[in-house]
């Protein structure tokens, strides 16, 4: 693959808002706090110029990266190659009637207060995930109360080709823990919520939340649940009943709260991570005959 001159690449960029940079840190960008830089980093403004900087991308044959929240990301402490995007700027929000959209910098905390104040329900299954909404779409994030694609109307993308698409729901196919949107790259995404009244919505957030608070360590650097449930399974209670709890590979440890969370406990390495993931992947598997899939996504390794 021919890796373009800085120098190509920046005049290619000219005129783009969101400075182009070079060798930059993604470690605070992971709920982790883990990782090495990016080769190349930039956070367009607008999405007219994120459709135009992945274009660019595409034409001088650098690999494109989309970074959103960073809740779900595992990167490799050599960092990664290519260009990353960040989405974090994307974040208007638009309400009309019972229907919400949104560009994917926005947290899901901010899509959700946003849905409370004008006593607009349905998102109330998302209350308490750290992600953003382009990641939230793209991994179907959810909980065991719903998911992001259960309220979703349509998404707009940017197409591998470079070309802008609004999806109807129908035209997805999001499964558990995955959007089905392959290298698609989400630019809005439209909800289709019913009325209610703030306090109703209000008292399902505190009761869910509270729930999520008593079971697992949502104060600490995770990736949230590192596997995925087995069908009719809980990983979770897997990797507990195969002893693995407070097991670590360096800074790494093993949740006491909740098994299926894995806590950096300050100083860790991506590769520590790794192979905490794979020791309690085997442990899993000589217990209790189950292979768990991890769920989170990986870069540069
Ligand atoms: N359990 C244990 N030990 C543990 C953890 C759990 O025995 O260390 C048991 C629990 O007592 C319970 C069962 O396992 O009987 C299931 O646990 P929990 O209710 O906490 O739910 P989960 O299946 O572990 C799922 C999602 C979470 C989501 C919660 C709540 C997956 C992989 N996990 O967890 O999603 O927040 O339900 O809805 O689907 C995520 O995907 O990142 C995530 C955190």
């Amino acid at each position: 693959m021919r890796s373009p001159r800085s120098s190509e690449l920046r005049e290619a960029l000219r005129g783009f808002s969101g400075e182009l940079r070079e060798n930059v840190s993604l470690s605070s960008a992971t709920h982790l706090r883990l990782g090495g830089p990016a080769e190349r980093f930039v956070e367009p403004q607008t999405d007219e110029d994120l459709v135009a900087v992945y274009r660019v991308c595409r034409d001088l044959d650098v690999p494109v990266r989309v970074l959103g929240g960073g809740s779900n990301l595992l990167i490799a402490d050599r960092g990664v190659s290519g260009m990353v995007i960040s989405t974090r700027a994307l974040n208007r929000v638009d309400i009309h009637r019972n229907r919400i959209s949104a560009g994917p910098g926005v947290t899901l905390p901010s899509l959700l207060r946003h849905a409370r104040e004008r006593g607009l329900a349905g998102l109330e299954p998302l209350v308490g995930i750290p992600a953003m909404v382009g990641g939230a779409v793209a991994m179907n994030a959810g909980t065991r109360d719903g998911e992001t694609f259960d309220r979703l109307a349509s998404v707009t993308v940017v197409e591998p080709s470079g070309e802008v698409r609004v999806l109807a729901r129908q035209e997805c196919r999001p499964g558990y823990r995955d959007g089905g949107l392959g290298e698609r790259v989400v630019l809005e995404v439209t909800f289709d919520l019913q009325e209610d009244s703030p306090a109703a919505i209000h008292a399902r957030f505190l009761r869910s939340l509270e729930r999520r608070n008593a079971t697992q360590p949502v104060t600490e650097k995770s990736i949230g649940c590192v596997f995925r449930n087995p069908p009719g399974r809980s990983a979770g209670q897997l990797i507990d009943a195969a002893g693995c709890k407070g097991m670590s590979h360096g800074a790494m440890t093993v949740s006491d709260v909740h098994a299926n969370f894995f806590i950096n406990q300050g100083g860790g390495k991506s590769a520590d991570f790794l192979s905490l993931v794979d020791d309690v992947r085997s442990r899993v598997q000589v217990h209790a005959g189950v292979e768990l899939q991890p769920e989170f996504r990986m870069w540069g390794f």
